[in-house]
């Protein structure tokens, strides 16, 4: 059951420019087990012709999200932030809106393919808050719906915290900007949907809970637990209140809140690693918080669909221009998503009973974007 997973690095983030070159970067070979973790040890960077609206521009000139005149603008210090977003009401105003958060180190492949989802919503239903680390040498003049939603953003590489800090200003700046943000969903570059915003929007806001995995006994646990150094954890965070999971997770407004008022766990996994091959601190520090202080405001699985079944070499796959079409959104949509153990050892069996849909989907390769958008009306947005 138990495969091998790689070294984070920067799962699932893949840098694209229009050139047309293709190299990869490969790390040395390693033996943490795992299940769940979106964690490879390569990173492609794809540099590829014909992406569309992708245009080269420099400099980089960020475009901060639009407050209301009312608001002052958000502090660009992470403590002030998230002092001032950990005050905000935990209940959602009405409308119930969706936040969609984008946690990216290069332009976003699918642009023009999300752009289509938002438009045909024809709702304000929803806000985009864009992460984007300034440090990599890329476009961010991102247009249509992604004008100005990028956030004060600052350099976030894996292996380290600052992955977890990217995801905890996302969270601030979006609960600070609208009180209306009910679900907070933290999607990839190579994330794609899987249905129409309508439908994502219906079972979202229906549910009302957050959907992030949440488990124990995967292989590895420990030394991620110890990759800080012997105890470093402690007192707080023992080993059995360790939990893991995948990265990309759906939040309520009260568990964004929860994670932007942290001040008890976060020092600890805001520690420097010993070993950068034990170092998920992202895929951890999450399932952990949640765990620890409101476990059964969760659903135990994410929504967003990985394939471990097939890879090359530790890699989980990533869907290629000539495999995407109608077939493969239809068997992604058909899937069960895993939820924790299902009542092996004594874990939750009520969730045996569920069957949520995914509603994103990943890794799709940057070049599949015009097979994507061309069965993007009749089969993607058609529930
Ligand atoms: C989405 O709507 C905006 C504003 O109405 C428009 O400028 C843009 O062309 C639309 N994009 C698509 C893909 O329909
Ligand atoms: C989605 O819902 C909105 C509001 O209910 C509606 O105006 C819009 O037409 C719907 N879009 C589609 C594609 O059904
Ligand atoms: C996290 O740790 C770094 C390095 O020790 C420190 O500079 C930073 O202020 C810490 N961040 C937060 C939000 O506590
Ligand atoms: C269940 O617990 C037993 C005893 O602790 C352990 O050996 C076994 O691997 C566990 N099963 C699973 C599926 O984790």
């Amino acid at each position: 059951m138990l495969s091998t997973t790689p070294p984070s690095l920067f799962c699932a983030l893949i840098l694209c420019l229009p050139l047309a070159i293709v190299f990869t970067i490969t790390m040395p070979p390693f033996t943490i087990t795992t299940i769940t973790n979106c964690k490879e040890d390569k990173v492609a960077i794809f540099l590829t012709k014909n992406l569309p609206k992708l245009e080269i521009k420099t400099p980089i000139s960020p475009q901060p999200p639009h407050y209301p005149p009312s608001l002052p603008p958000p502090p660009q210090d992470d403590d002030s932030l998230l002092h001032l977003a950990s005050q905000v009401n935990p209940r959602p105003k009405s409308p119930k809106k969706l936040a969609f958060l984008f946690l990216m180190t290069a332009p976003l492949p699918f642009a023009p393919l999300w752009e289509l989802y938002f438009n045909q919503s024809r709702t304000t239903l929803f806000n985009i808050y864009i992460h984007a680390d300034p440090t990599y040498k890329y476009d961010l003049s991102f247009t249509g719906v992604f004008t100005n939603k990028v956030i004060h953003s600052k350099p976030a590489k894996r292996s380290t915290p600052t992955l977890i800090s990217a995801t905890r200003r996302l969270l601030s700046h979006a609960l600070l900007h609208d009180p209306s943000n009910f679900i907070f969903a933290l999607l990839s570059p190579s994330c794609i949907p899987l249905h129409s915003f309508n439908f994502t929007y219906k079972i979202l806001t229906n549910s009302g809970k957050s959907f992030i995995e949440i488990l124990d006994i995967e292989g590895g646990a420990y030394d991620r637990w110890v990759a800080r150094g012997e105890e470093l954890m402690l007192p707080e965070v023992g080993f059995k209140d360790f939990r893991i999971g995948s990265q990309f997770w759906i939040l309520t407004r009260k568990h964004a809140r929860m994670v932007v008022r942290d001040m008890r766990i976060w020092p600890k996994f805001n520690q420097t690693c010993l070993r950068e091959d034990t170092c998920y601190p992202e895929d951890h520090y999450f399932p952990t918080l949640i765990h620890m202080q409101d476990l059964h405001g969760s659903v135990s699985t994410t929504l967003t669909s990985i394939d471990w079944s097939v890879r090359v070499g530790s890699h989980p796959r990533e869907y290629k221009a000539y495999e995407v079409g109608p077939d493969l959104i239809m068997s992604l949509r058909n899937k069960r998503p895993r939820y924790g153990y299902e009542g092996i050892n004594g874990s939750d069996l009520s969730v045996m009973k569920r069957n949520d849909p995914f509603l994103f989907a990943r890794k799709f390769s940057p070049d599949s974007i015009q097979l994507l958008i061309s069965i993007e009306k009749d089969i993607i947005l058609n529930d």
